[in-house]
């Protein structure tokens, strides 16, 4: 026996089908020695308010993910603020008159098959996701149905709110939830924090630079949400 079973070795070894191991690559492209190709680490912040705390937060996240391979890794942001994402698409409701849906645009992004990971930012609002946040979650149903899209990516969650303990950790554990049922891989924030990810504070003014537990949670997030990512071969499941 092996001492180390990785899981592209454990479902060969059950012989189960690419039908349901989608999510990985052939072992062709793993072996190939040519130039690795780009790993592209996405956040979603999910504020209805532009570039404050929430985008900050994910900045600072994504900034540590790139430090981890600055040649290999590229990075985005994607600011929900100014977008329009209907919720109620999710159920299959047609497009109201007069209404925009520019979650097809979000979609498109996640999907991409050098996406190996996506980071979500929520504030805290009454100690879960902003409706933004959710609206978000559930319009993402639609890359689950019939092919799990983002399965195998690597998902990290960030919380922010304006007390310390307000409902970070209920927040992320929202965000986590529905990661699972998309079959992304969770990650936490790495070591020494090492907890279920960025828990920050909005110490006061919009300001989340003086919390420095929670900037250690962001950059932590970042580095592992890159590293496992890196273990990841791009795939087009
Ligand atoms: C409607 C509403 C509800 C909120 N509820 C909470 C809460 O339950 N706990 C908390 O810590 N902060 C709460 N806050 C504060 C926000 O989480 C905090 O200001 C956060 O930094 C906002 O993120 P943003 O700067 O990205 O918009 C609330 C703010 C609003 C507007």
């Amino acid at each position: 026996m092996e001492p180390s079973v990785t899981r592209r070795k454990f479902v060969q070894a059950m012989g189960v089908g690419a039908g349901s191991a989608a999510g990985l690559a052939p072992l062709a492209a793993q072996a190939s020695d040519g130039p690795k190709e780009a790993v592209k680490i996405v956040a979603v912040a999910c504020s209805p308010r532009p570039g404050k705390t929430t985008a900050q937060a994910l900045g600072i996240c994504l900034e540590a993910a790139k430090a981890v391979d600055p040649q290999r890794i590229e990075t985005e942001l994607i600011d929900l603020a100014e977008m329009e994402i209907p919720a109620y698409l999710a159920a299959g409701i047609p497009l109201k008159p007069g209404d925009q849906d520019d979650f097809p645009d979000v979609a498109e992004k996640l999907s991409d098959r050098n996406v190996m990971a996506i980071v979500v930012g929520s504030p805290v609002y009454f100690r879960s996701p902003t409706a933004l946040c959710k609206a978000f979650i559930d319009r993402c149903f639609a890359l689950r149905r019939g092919r799990f899209a983002l399965s195998d990516k690597v998902g990290g969650a960030v919380a922010v709110g304006g007390a310390r303990n307000g409902g970070q950790e209920l927040t992320l554990q929202v965000i986590q939830s529905a990661m699972m049922c998309q079959e992304m891989i969770i990650v936490g924030d790495g070591r020494p924090t090492a907890h279920a990810g960025a828990s920050v504070w909005n110490i006061g003014n919009d300001d989340i630079s003086g919390d420095e537990i929670g900037v250690a949670t962001l950059k932590n997030l970042g580095r592992r949400v890159a590293e496992v990512a890196l273990k990841r071969e791009p795939s087009d499941a």
